[in-house]
């Protein structure tokens, strides 16, 4: 089957022609949406009426291997029973909207800041896999940075600063910036990982910057240092030039590599809107494919 990929951005992110991905299954397709990833970094495929169990097993056969510790087990219950399937949503186990003050509100808040998913697990999260089943009627974006657009415009002396250096990443050190508060306990679980700045991805050799609100530090550097280079490189990363805004349509499933971008949710009336998404990530391991 030939897929068409109309860009988006000048420099990621494309929109795929009419396909339904619930019957693709061959690899000679799955391949072409690889390689269109490798490419863009951000896919919007739409009118794409998944069921949770066909958009897990799709992600399955697209990437393999599917993540289940992207975070949120620790503050909040899986509303679907499935910790590979994470609800992206303002709704509490009922489907009653989140009060402004609920613990589970004040942890999803996290998102609306610049991430990539699971960074601060090893392995971390490779591709994502986001279909919008209920959006409001107001805007309620997702934003998404390109993080080898960002590399590439770096300048020399940077790029010769940053090569080789490693990163801390933490969800408790994110959601404290943010004045949320881990207990002893939950801490325990949330230890982090440790991963390099500069990404090389292993088909197309391209490099990205791989950042994210949950780097906490630069491994062997002072904390003050570290913290300064993290946010120069993130401010530099999401200037409006690199940043593809996405208005989600009901249906939408938009694929992007965790490696390669940041995002981030954009503020709406949450008190007052629904707005009721469904993620799947991928492990990013080397795993066999079919
Ligand atoms: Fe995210």
């Amino acid at each position: 089957m030939a897929l068409t990929f109309r860009k988006l951005h000048p420099h990621f992110a494309a929109e795929a022609g009419a396909v339904d991905l619930r019957g693709v299954a061959d690899r000679e397709t799955l391949d072409e949406i690889r390689a269109a990833m490798d490419e863009h970094a951000v896919l919007v495929f739409r009118d794409q009426p998944f069921a949770d169990d066909e958009q897990l097993e799709f992600a399955r056969r697209f990437d393999g291997v599917l993540h289940t510790r992207t975070g949120a087990a620790v503050v909040k219950r899986n509303r679907f029973g499935n910790e590979a399937l994470t609800d992206i949503s303002n709704l509490d186990e009922g489907g009653a909207l989140l009060k402004a003050d609920d613990r589970r509100r004040a942890y999803s808040l996290g998102n609306r800041l610049w991430h990539t998913d699971a960074s601060f697990q090893d392995p971390p999260g490779r591709y994502s896999m986001l279909s919008a089943k209920v959006v409001p009627p107001v805007a309620a974006d997702t934003e998404f940075a390109d993080m080898r657009s960002a590399y590439d415009a770096l300048d020399d002396d940077t790029r010769r600063k940053i090569d080789g250096l490693r990163a801390h990443h933490s969800i408790a050190y994110s959601r404290q910036t943010l004045g949320f508060e881990f207990s002893a306990e939950e801490q325990e679980k949330l230890k982090g990982a440790v991963h390099p700045l500069v990404r090389t991805n292993p088909r197309s050799r391209r490099r990205s910057l791989y950042l994210a609100s949950h780097a906490s530090r630069i491994i062997d550097w002072p904390v003050p240092e570290g913290r300064l280079l993290l946010r120069d490189l993130i401010e530099h990363a999401t200037q409006p030039r690199f940043v593809y805004r996405h208005p989600w349509r009901v249906g939408d499933l938009v694929i992007w590599d965790n490696r390669a971008t940041m995002h981030r949710g954009r503020p709406f009336d949450d008190a007052s809107h629904r707005r009721e998404l469904r993620r799947v990530t991928t492990l990013d391991i080397e795993a066999p494919r079919g």
